[in-house]
């Protein structure tokens, strides 16, 4: 079997949420050796020292010609990824890649053809799939644990105030509002635990409060999944209150799972009893995620969460917005 050796990986972009995951897998030594670019030396230079990085570059470019670099990890607007993505293939470099992988199927594909072609892995940071307790769910629903599965049904609200700036508010670049910027994380849940939607229907939320955003405030989408299963997705960035709240419940015929994605622990429901079940720390899922893309990597294998996975969820968000123009249930095609 290969040894594995800590994958030097550059962090590229450095703004709020490529934060907010180095805070979680900065230790992570054995795993990964970060490096860092930014369009700015002194961003770059700034998380290079905060995270214990081996060095920083002035631009993406300088990164991608490093030798040393194996592989970059991309924390950037939604109207770049085609190009970031090209820059790495071009340069060999192995990519994981921050949701949405594009904001349309032609983009999408576009991305993976690119890795395609130059030989290089392709992983979609989507970091719900390495979520313990969704993890935990998935095998107690194959273990029959609820019985025959009949229902999800997901809930993200909070006011997303922060999703006001320079490109997530533009409808442009970021490829629609909420919905394909954080609704995709519940979306992909669902189509890990159940399958893929045949069709969906979609609204939104009326009137908007968040201002001076473009896209829609949120979206409640019920989806038509394999085996008659019904999922439903409610997430809205535009409720007026001051912590989020998150909620799935996953019920079947003899048992019901109910938790908050980014807790410890899931509570299964009976009829007659209830019991709390750890998990341990969520991580947001990203040390299982860095670790799957490392292991991809050394073991020259297809990552559990593809370009092609990405693009079936990103076909799903898309649908929804086509439902929401239409006013009615469309069909999911296959991308
Ligand atoms: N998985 C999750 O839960 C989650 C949560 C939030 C965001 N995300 C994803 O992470 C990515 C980045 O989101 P974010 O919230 O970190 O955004 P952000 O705070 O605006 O940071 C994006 C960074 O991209 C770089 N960049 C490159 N080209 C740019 C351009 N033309 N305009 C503006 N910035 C540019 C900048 O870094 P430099 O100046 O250093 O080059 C900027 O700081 C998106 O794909 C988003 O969907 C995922």
């Amino acid at each position: 079997m290969a040894k594995e050796y800590p994958l030097p990986l550059c962090i590229v972009g450095c703004g709020g949420y490529a934060k907010i995951v180095l805070d979680d897998i900065h230790d992570m030594t054995d795993v990964v050796q970060l490096y860092f670019a930014s369009r700015s030396p002194d961003k770059a230079k700034k998380y290079n020292a905060d995270y214990g990085g081996s060095g920083y570059f002035a631009s993406y470019e300088e990164a991608a010609e490093d030798p040393r670099i194996k592989a970059m990890y991309f924390f950037t607007p939604h109207d770049v990824h085609v190009e970031n993505v090209k820059l790495a293939a071009q340069h060999g470099k192995h990519i994981l890649l921050e949701k949405p992988i594009g904001r349309t199927i032609s983009e999408g594909k576009e991305i993976i053809k690119s890795a395609r072609d130059a030989n290089v892995k392709l992983m979609i940071a989507e970091n719900f799939r390495f979520l313990p307790l969704i993890q935990k769910s998935k095998e107690l629903i194959s273990q029959g644990a609820i019985g025959e599965l009949r229902m999800i049904r997901t809930q993200h609200e909070g006011y997303d105030s922060g999703a006001v700036g320079e490109w997530r508010s533009d409808i442009e670049r970021n490829g629609g509002g909420r919905f394909i910027d954080g609704g995709i994380h519940y979306v992909d849940m669902l189509i890990y635990l159940a399958g893929v939607p045949e069709k969906i229907y979609a609204v939104t939320e009326s009137p908007k409060v968040i201002p001076n955003h473009e896209g829609e405030d949120g979206i409640m989408a019920i989806l038509n999944l394999p085996e008659n299963v019904t999922g439903l997705v409610h997430y809205s960035g535009g409720t007026p209150i001051q912590e989020h709240h998150n909620w799935v419940q996953i019920t079947g015929t003899t048992g019901s799972i109910g938790f908050d994605p980014q807790d410890s622990k899931l509570t299964l429901f009976k009829i007659d009893s209830k019991t709390e079940i750890e998990v341990g720390q969520s991580w947001r899922g990203v040390r299982g995620m860095i670790k799957e893309f490392q292991n991809c990597i050394t073991h020259n294998r297809e990552s559990s969460m593809s370009g092609h996975e990405g693009l079936v969820d990103l076909s799903v968000v898309l649908a929804a917005y086509r439902s929401v123009q239409d006013g009615n249930a469309v069909k999911v095609p296959a991308p």
